[in-house]
């Protein structure tokens, strides 16, 4: 009994040593012959010893003998499989790996944050009411900021403390600062055109507000500035109240309150109702004829309107946003919403 169990042992060491060093299908199939062959094969050799073993161990021979059989056709197996790998074979191999019937891995898409769709939303409402996009530096300065705009120097909106102002100042030599409001492309956009104007800008403002639920230290805000003959104010009324309905719908209910700006007169701020409460979203009125004539336009040929409305605001309602903090965490599980 022993020396069968020897016999086998080496049988499988020599077998799994002859399939390891195959180094081709040819080689591999010369091996299984000379191992596993049928009629020939040294397994079958052995095998037919087992009538040598007493009969009262027979059983535990043919027990060995099936799992030595066993580890020889595994080692085949994997030598197998290691030839099918590389090589020619390589493709055939692949291809059967491959199941066209699995499902595909999802990809997982972006798409615009929240604010950027507003702002192309607004451009395309805007433009069907024939404004087309200017766009004006973030950085400015205090001509454009405020001194066009009929804001002087002892104005309280001029205040270091309630603007981002630069360390650096500019070619002129003059104080530079973060655009406190788009209305500065108003004045460039007029600088460079000669009337009528009837434009949009759409861009970030800075302010050195502390964060909370209504208030960033940066939004953005959509100026609109139309310049022609014969403008009035009921001109702005309707265009504003035809815009907010676009954006928001038609059971949004948009009142004027009078109000003062610099470079309006007169100023009106308009709020939009929302959860039976008025939000303000933005300022507006007639342009203010020393604007028109600090860019050279004549307050006598021709008037105009102006307004410069909150995005965010308008985004908020949309979606009904409660914290204009949340449109800035960056939080993809709360952008991804929109
Ligand atoms: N620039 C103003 C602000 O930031 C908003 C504004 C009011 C813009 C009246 C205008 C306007 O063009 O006519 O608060």
């Amino acid at each position: 009994m022993a020396e069968f169990i020897e016999r086998l042992e080496e049988l499988a060491a020599s077998a799994t040593a002859a399939f390891d060093a195959a180094g081709d299908t040819a080689e591999l199939e010369s091996a299984r012959v000379e191992y596993l062959g049928a009629k020939k094969g040294r397994l079958k050799a052995v095998q037919k010893q087992i009538g040598q073993v007493g009969v009262q161990e027979r059983p535990a021979a043919g027990k060995q003998l099936n799992e030595v059989k066993r580890r020889i056709e595994g080692a085949f197996a994997a030598a197998q499989e290691r030839l099918d790998g590389g090589g020619a074979a390589a493709p055939a191999s692949a291809a059967r790996q491959f199941d066209p019937t699995l499902p595909g891995q999802a990809l997982r898409w972006g798409h615009l944050h929240p604010i950027t769709q507003t702002i192309e939303e607004l451009k395309g409402i805007m433009g069907r009411l024939g404004f087309s996009v200017a766009e004006g530096p973030e950085i400015e300065d205090e001509w454009h900021n405020f001194e066009a705009l009929n804001i002087p120097l002892e104005h309280p909106a001029r205040d270091p403390l309630d603007n981002f102002y630069l360390p650096v100042v500019g070619a002129d030599g003059g104080a530079l600062l973060l655009r406190s409001q788009t209305s500065t492309v108003q004045i460039r956009v007029m600088e460079n055109t000669p009337p009528p104007v009837r434009v949009i800008s759409l861009g970030r403002v800075y302010r050195p507000d502390t964060p909370d639920a209504t208030h960033y230290p940066m939004f953005y805000q959509m100026e609109g500035l139309l310049v022609d003959t014969h403008v009035t104010m009921a001109d702005l009324k309707s265009m504003l109240r035809m815009f907010v309905v676009s954006y928001l719908g038609s059971d949004v209910h948009i009142r004027f309150r009078p109000s003062f700006f610099p470079f309006t007169e007169p100023s009106v701020e308009a709020d939009f109702s929302w959860n039976d409460q008025w939000i303000e979203f933005g300022g507006a009125g007639m342009v203010d004829p020393n604007v028109l004539e600090a860019v050279g336009y004549d307050p006598e040929q021709v008037t105009g309107f102006a307004f410069g409305l909150g995005i965010e605001r308008l985004c908020m309602r949309r979606h009904d946003i409660a914290d204009i903090r949340d449109l800035f965490k960056n939080d993809v599980r709360f952008l991804h919403q929109f």
